[in-house]
C-alpha cells in the first residue's frame, strides 16, 4: 500500500466515524478532487453547505469557502485543512473600506463577491459569485447603479450585461489577471481549432477573445454538453482534472500554464486526514458578524 493509498483509508474511516462531508473546489489538486464528495465552484458549494446533514465540513479550498459554509452552518464544525490557505484577492478589501463606500455612495446597494472575508460580508447588501453575479445584480430592478467589491474584472463582465452603473473596487485576482490578450493570442494560433472558455475573473480585453466566458463549474458543464472536441482553458489549471476525467475523448489545453493558484495547492490528504482526526484548524466567525455576513449570503442564495 503507497502512503497515499494509506491516507486515502484513513480519510474514508474517518469520515464515517465523524459523519463530515468533504468538498473541494474545482481548483484543488485531482487527488484531492478524487476523494471529495462533492468537487464545484464556489456558489454550488455554499448551497451544499447549507443543505449537509454532516457534523463536519472539511473545506477542501481557501479560507473564505470554508468562512462562507461557517457563516451558514454555525451548529457544525467547519475544518479548513491547511490553515494558511487564503486569498490574495479576498485580502484587497477590508471592512473599513466597505463602510467608506457606503458613505461615499449613500443608497447603492454594494454587491460582494464570495471571494472575500466575513467582515466584508458583513457589510453589504448582497453577495455573488461568478456564477450568479449577473443574476444578482439584475435582481435590484429599481436600483440605477450598483457597487460591485472587490474584483474589477468581475465588476467589468457584469457592466457588460446591465444598462446600470456599474461602480468597482480595484481589486484581482493575480492569477487571473495576469493572463494578457497576447498570451490568448498566441494559445490561440497553437490550437487553431480549440475554443476558448474564460472566466469572468480575466481582464475584459481577454473575455473579448473568449467563445464562452463563465464560473468553473459553468465551464464542466458547458466541455460536457458541446460537440466541440478541443478547448482552451483560461482559468486556473486545476479544473483541467476534472475535464479531462468527464470528458476523455475531448482535449484541453491551460491557455497559460502561468495560471495556478498557490493557496488552492496547499491541501494535502495528510492535511485532511489530520483535521478529521483533530477537528482543526476550526474555522469560526464571530457571531455578530456571522448574523450580518448571513443576510447577504442568505439573499443571494435566495436569488
Ligand atoms: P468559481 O469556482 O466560483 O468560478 O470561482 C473561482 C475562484 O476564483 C475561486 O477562488
Ligand atoms: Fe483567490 Fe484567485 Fe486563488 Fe481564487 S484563484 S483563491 S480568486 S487568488
Amino acid at each position: 500500500m503507497s502512503s497515499d493509498e494509506r491516507l486515502i483509508a484513513e480519510i474514508a474511516a474517518l469520515r464515517k466515524e465523524r459523519n463530515a462531508v468533504i468538498l473541494a473546489h474545482n481548483y484543488q489538486p485531482g487527488i484531492i478532487q478524487d476523494i471529495a464528495d462533492l468537487t464545484s465552484d464556489s456558489l454550488e458549494l455554499s448551497r451544499k453547505a447549507r443543505e449537509t446533514n454532516a457534523d463536519v465540513i472539511v473545506f477542501c479550498g481557501v479560507h473564505f469557502m470554508a468562512e462562507t459554509a461557517a457563516i451558514l452552518n454555525p451548529d457544525k464544525v467547519v475544518v479548513l485543512p491547511n490553515a494558511s490557505a487564503g486569498c490574495a484577492m479576498a485580502d484587497m478589501i477590508t471592512a473599513r473600506d466597505v463602510v467608506r463606500i457606503r458613505e461615499d455612495y449613500p443608497g447603492v446597494p454594494i454587491v460582494t463577491y464570495v471571494n472575500s472575508t466575513a467582515e466584508v460580508k458583513a457589510e453589504s447588501t448582497v453577495c455573488c459569485t461568478s456564477a450568479n453575479v449577473n443574476r444578482v445584480v439584475a435582481s435590484f430592478k429599481e436600483e440605477p447603479a450598483l457597487y460591485l467589491i472587490p474584483d474589477q474584472n468581475l465588476a467589468l463582465y457584469a457592466a457588460r450585461h446591465t444598462d446600470k452603473t456599474i461602480h468597482y473596487w480595484k481589486g484581482y485576482c493575480p492569477i487571473h489577471h495576469r493572463l494578457t490578450a497576447e498570451t490568448v493570442r498566441r494559445a490561440r494560433d497553437a490550437h487553431p481549432d480549440a475554443l476558448f472558455v474564460a472566466h469572468p475573473e480575466c481582464r475584459p480585453e481577454v473575455l473579448d477573445l473568449a467563445d464562452v466566458v463563465t464560473s468553473t463549474s459553468g465551464m464542466l458543464r458547458f466541455a460536457k454538453a458541446s460537440s466541440h472536441r478541443s478547448f482552451l482553458i483560461g482559468t486556473e489549471t486545476g479544473i483541467l482534472h476534472a475535464l479531462r476525467r468527464d470528458n476523455p475523448d475531448k482535449v484541453f489545453y491551460p491557455v497559460s500554464t502561468e495560471m495556478v493558484c498557490p493557496d488552492m495547492k496547499k491541501t494535502t490528504l495528510a492535511d485532511i486526514a489530520r483535521s478529521l482526526e483533530t477537528l482543526t484548524p476550526r474555522v469560526h466567525v464571530p457571531e455578530e458578524i456571522r448574523l450580518k455576513a448571513l443576510r447577504a449570503v442568505e439573499r443571494m442564495l435566495q436569488i
